[in-house]
Parts: C-alpha cells; structure tokens; sequence
C-alpha cells in the first residue's frame, strides 16, 4: 500500500499532552491504533488491537513500561513484545504474540504514525511567522482529499464564505498559473483576492495575495498577504485519512498578528470552517474522483493537478 510510505498525522500534541497517562485511540487509513505513553515517559503506536482475542487495547491500561489488556491481561513492553500472559505464570511468551507496534513522531506541533516503512520525510516548514496556532481536530463526513482539494479551491469563496472570504458581486477566479516543485508538488505562486473579511484582525475589505503550495498528498499550505498591510497568515492543513469517508483535520495559522487574541483567531477559523464542513459532508462520492467523471472549468487548474498529483503519487485511499 503506497499510503504506508508516508508519515501520518493522528492527534494534535496538545490532545496527547506529557501527563496523561490513559492510552489515546485514533484511527488511520482503516485501522484503529492505540498512543501510549509508559511510566517513564516512552510513547509508543500500537495497533489497537491485542494478538491474543482482540480487544481493544486503548481499554486497557499502563503499568509501568508495559500496556495491559483489558480482556485477559496480557502485558506488552514499549517495542510491542508480549512480557506476561498471567494465566500462565513463568512462561516466556513467544514473538508471535507480541503486539503490532509503528512508527510514531512529533513534529510541527502534532503526532505522526509511520504505518509501514515512510520512505517520504514530513514537509519542512520554515520561513513561516512564528506565532502558531492549531484548531481541530475537526472529524468531516468525507474523505481527506475531498477536504484538501477544498482548502486548494478558491471558486467557492464567493458563495460558501459570502462576506467573509469573498463577495458574489465578484466570483470571477482571477488567471492563474499552476506550476510544480522539482519533487512534482503543484502549487499556485500567485493569486490575488479581494475579501470582505480576509483575518480576523480585518477591519474591512482588502486585495489579498494568496501562494498555494501542496505540501503532501493530504496536506497543503496557504499563505496570505493582506495587501493594505495587514497580517502575514499561512495555513497548512493537515488531513487524516481515517476511513475512505471520513477524515480528521487539523489547521494550522503561522502568523504575524501578535496582538489579536488566540480566542479571536480561533473563532474565526471556526466560523471559516463551520460553513466549508455542511458543502464537504454533502458531496458524492465522499471519494474524490482523480480519474475523471466530474466536470472541470479553467478556474479548477489547481483542483485539477492537485488530482493528477495524487494520481502520480499512487495513491489509492479516499480516491476514485
Ligand atoms: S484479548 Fe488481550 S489478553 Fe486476551
Ligand atoms: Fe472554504
């Protein structure tokens, strides 16, 4: 499975923090898994799923450096070895009931499960202003690259986000040239907006210059410069597949504004969002199509070699 080359966001850090103790369930690509964290502080990524009759093991519980079983108490160390099967005390259990462990790091603020053997390191994000905020998780109805090719469209602005993001006097997609990084990642170096509302901090409309850049087959950055000399923002979105249909995300602000309040930037976003999320739940098929059967205009240029990216990427998951 191509998906098992790539690094995969699951929890906000935040969702996860250093002192909870209790095993955190998430769910990727189709597949329930388990965070834990071991006395010592060690976090691990297992399948939430125990060898011996498989229940859940996120209701079971740490102790000390070993996760338990909530069924028949088995005991699994960091590595997902099996240490103790106490209905049969002073036996050695062997390999084969060791629990299936991944490949789990943080970074830009979240966790990330390698499911198999990540052959693609996770995008690097640098020159971005260095106030950071992360809203989510937010579960959608739909699949991930319905939701990325959604933070990609700007045809929608005027009629999703009416007043806020964009205006119906003015719809029209300005010309724009999509081109693409050595590594064949599409992205939109300029595209100018004029928005009712571009920020929070906006106290009117303004010509806004967006940069579009497609980070990884489910994630994307945005940044936006307010032409009147407002706010620097770049958004990245990070979507996780969790099943075909459905997907948890996560947004990302990096930005210049110092003096608005985090509760205000977030209550923007949300409000942002709460009118993307009914449009992104009601589309058929949840998958995206990336080998035709949806009609296209020239204002989709992005939509369209964000498609073919994923089609040259291989991959197969929340795609039709
Ligand atoms: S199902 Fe986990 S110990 Fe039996
Ligand atoms: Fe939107």
């Amino acid at each position: 499975m191509i998906e098992q080359t790539w690094w995969w966001p699951v929890a906000a850090v935040d969702e996860w923090p250093q002192q909870d103790a209790q095993p955190h369930a998430v769910h990727l690509l189709g597949q329930r898994l388990v965070l834990w964290r071991s006395e010592s502080g060690q976090p691990s990524l297992f399948t939430d799923r125990c060898p011996h009759r498989g229940a859940r093991l996120s209701l079971g519980r740490v102790r000390g450096e070993t996760l338990q079983c909530p069924y028949h108490g088995w005991r699994f160390g960091t590595q997902g070895q099996c240490v103790s099967i106490p209905a049969q005390p002073g036996f050695s259990p062997p390999a084969s009931s060791a629990a299936c462990r991944h490949g789990l790091r943080a970074a830009h603020g979240l966790w990330w499960a390698g499911m198999g053997d990540p052959q693609h390191d996770l995008p690097v994000l640098d020159h971005l202003p260095s106030r950071r905020l992360i809203y989510g998780p937010f579960d959608v109805a739909t699949s991930a690259p319905r939701a990325v090719e959604n933070f990609l469209d700007t045809a929608h602005f005027a009629y999703v986000h009416e007043g806020w993001l964009g205006d119906e006097a003015h719809p029209e997609v300005p010309p724009n040239e999509v081109q693409h990084t050595a590594d064949g990642r599409p992205l939109i170096e300029r595209y100018r907006a004029w928005q009712p509302r571009a920020s929070a901090a906006a106290q009117g409309g303004a010509w806004v210059e967006y940069r579009y850049e497609v980070l990884t087959p489910f994630s994307a950055l945005l940044t936006k410069q307010d032409q009147g000399g407002g706010p620097q923002d770049s958004y990245v979105i990070w979507a996780c597949p969790q099943t075909e249909g459905s997907c948890r995300l996560w947004f990302a602000q990096y930005t210049t504004d110092e003096t608005t309040p985090a509760h205000e930037l977030r209550d923007f976003q949300l409000a942002i969002f709460a009118q993307d999320q009914p449009i992104l739940e009601s589309q058929e098929p949840k998958a995206l199509p990336i080998s035709g059967g949806e009609a296209m205009s020239a204002a989709d240029r992005l939509s369209a070699a964000y498609r073919r990216y994923l089609k040259a990427c291989g991959i197969q998951f929340g795609v039709c």
